[in-house]
């Protein structure tokens, strides 16, 4: 039997990257590979890697230097990098990391196998062709996360926002949505094989859209046709543009019991001058307003959110309304930034990075801050109400625990007791720090349900 050659994936960036991995991982095992989670015994080793900020391309360019050590102990390992460094750097990083053999961008992922030969009869392989169309939707990705409860549904690819400091437009493409009736047996398979909660996923996916002679698919359709593969099927979304959440998909979030009240609406800042020349389409106002209308359809919502620090022009005053938006807002959850200028975006090549790195640091400490107060603050106001916590595991300090997540996403830890990952408990929140949530179970919801309905596809 001709021995299977062993492949090790290793994901950095955001989750739809982790997703991505999931999809090479399935195009890796249908081209005779094997899956493998150690670097130290695989033939072919593939970075999928990120480009948004300069420190996520330092971390890889660090890692790359790492595995060229592998090669001396297998001389005939290729190292492949895959994903948003690869498509925005091209031809340029097989000049600048020696131990690079291949570069795949992240419309071209069918071609991996090929491009793996081509590099083992010693040619440098390229593929970073961009499509309009490819969406993998007849793959059925490998979950490479193995909890075995949540997973991640892409739901669409690309972004044409334009963000100004963003690469993604550059390194993803065009924006195009994947087949719904593929999304909904990926979604229903995953139910039968025990998963209890999908996020889909997208860089926007508020402008998702499919219409197939006439019957057209937008958003909010989408996900109550996935919330209505089973009632103890949870789904979360990211990500949404403040620009294009509409009221009917808040709607259908606040009266559908599993889709969850979670909402992640990155702001980036708080000043209409920034936020315009960051090109987001929106003012402070437009979004406040789309906060209102959370708080109005969803009451107890959660809200999360993106916020980079120190952009072109920032001063004092357009900081201090990023301060005002946050507090206004009350986050129940941030990530924060500092601004990373990247080559060819419209902020590199119009705006002067004028900000000093001394003040950016400073704004970005102030906010962390900020943010860990109000985060603490949120979760303080749980202390006594009970959730429906899904179990997804074991907690990180005790065998004695289980952690998972309410329908907020926070994340919550209460006694094991019999409880299993998987099941819907009820937690009646007793402490909590900045990150956590700790309780004690009350009781099970029944968790045997008919199997979720077939899908047409
Ligand atoms: N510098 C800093 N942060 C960035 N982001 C995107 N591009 C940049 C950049 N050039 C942040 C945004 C986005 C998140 C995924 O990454 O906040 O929402
Ligand atoms: Fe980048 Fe803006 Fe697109 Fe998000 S919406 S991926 S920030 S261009």
């Amino acid at each position: 039997m001709k021995v299977k050659k062993k492949v090790y994936i290793e994901t950095y960036g955001c989750q739809m990257n982790f997703s991505d991995s999931e999809i090479v991982a399935s195009l890796m095992l249908d081209e005779g590979y094997e899956i493998i989670e150690d670097s130290g015994d695989a033939d072919v080793v593939l970075v999928n890697t990120c480009s948004v900020r300069d420190r996520a391309e330092q971390r890889v360019r660090k890692r790359l230097r790492e595995l060229k050590a592998l090669k001396t102990k297998n001389p005939f390992l290729k190292i492949g990098v895959i994903g948003c460094m690869a498509e925005r750097l091209k031809e340029q990083l097989l000049e600048e990391e020696q131990s690079v053999d291949l570069i795949v961008g992240p419309d071209a992922y069918r071609d991996l196998s090929a491009l793996i030969d081509q590099a083992d009869e010693g040619q440098k392989a390229i593929n970073v062709i961009l499509s309009t169309k490819e969406t993998y939707s007849d793959i059925t990705p490998v979950r490479l996360d193995k909890n075995g409860i949540t997973a991640f549904i892409s739901i669409m690819r690309g972004c044409e926002n334009f963000c100004t400091y963003c690469v993604v437009p550059f390194t993803r493409g065009r924006e195009r949505s994947r087949d719904p009736q593929t999304i909904i047996s990926e979604a229903v398979d995953l139910f039968n094989k025990g998963y209890r909660e999908v996020t889909l996923l997208g860089q926007n996916v508020n402008s998702y859209f499919w219409d197939e002679n006439g019957k057209q698919t937008r958003f909010f359709e989408l996900l109550e046709q996935v919330a209505a593969v089973n009632p103890l099927l949870r789904v979360r979304f990211a990500t949404s543009h403040p620009k294009d959440i509409s009221d009917e998909l808040l709607k259908a979030i606040g009266k559908q019991h599993n889709i969850c009240d979670a909402i992640h609406l990155p702001v980036q800042s708080g000043s209409n001058h920034i936020l315009k020349l960051m090109n987001r389409k929106y003012t402070r106002e437009w979004y406040l307003d789309r906060i209102a209308a959370i708080r109005k359809y969803i009451p107890g919502c959660a809200i999360s959110t993106d916020i980079i620090t120190g952009f072109c022009t920032e001063k004092k005053e357009h900081h201090q309304d990023t301060i005002s938006i946050m507090k206004e807002v009350s986050y129940d959850y941030a990530f924060m930034f500092k601004y990373s200028e990247r080559p060819d975006t419209l902020a590199q090549k119009k705006l002067d990075d004028d900000v000093p790195e001394a003040v950016k640091s400073e704004r970005l400490r102030e906010i962390i801050d900020l943010q860990q107060q109000l985060s603490h603050e949120s979760n303080k106001r749980d202390i006594g109400k009970t959730f429906e916590v899904l179990a997804e595991g074991y907690s990180k300090r005790s065998d004695d625990f289980l952690m998972g997540r309410n329908s907020r996403n926070k994340v919550v830890v209460f006694p094991k007791e019999d409880f299993e990952k998987g099941d819907y408990v009820y937690v009646k929140v007793s402490d909590c720090t900045a990150a956590t949530l700790i309780g004690e179970a009350k009781r099970r919801r029944v968790n045997r349900q008919p199997p979720a309905r077939r899908s047409e596809a």
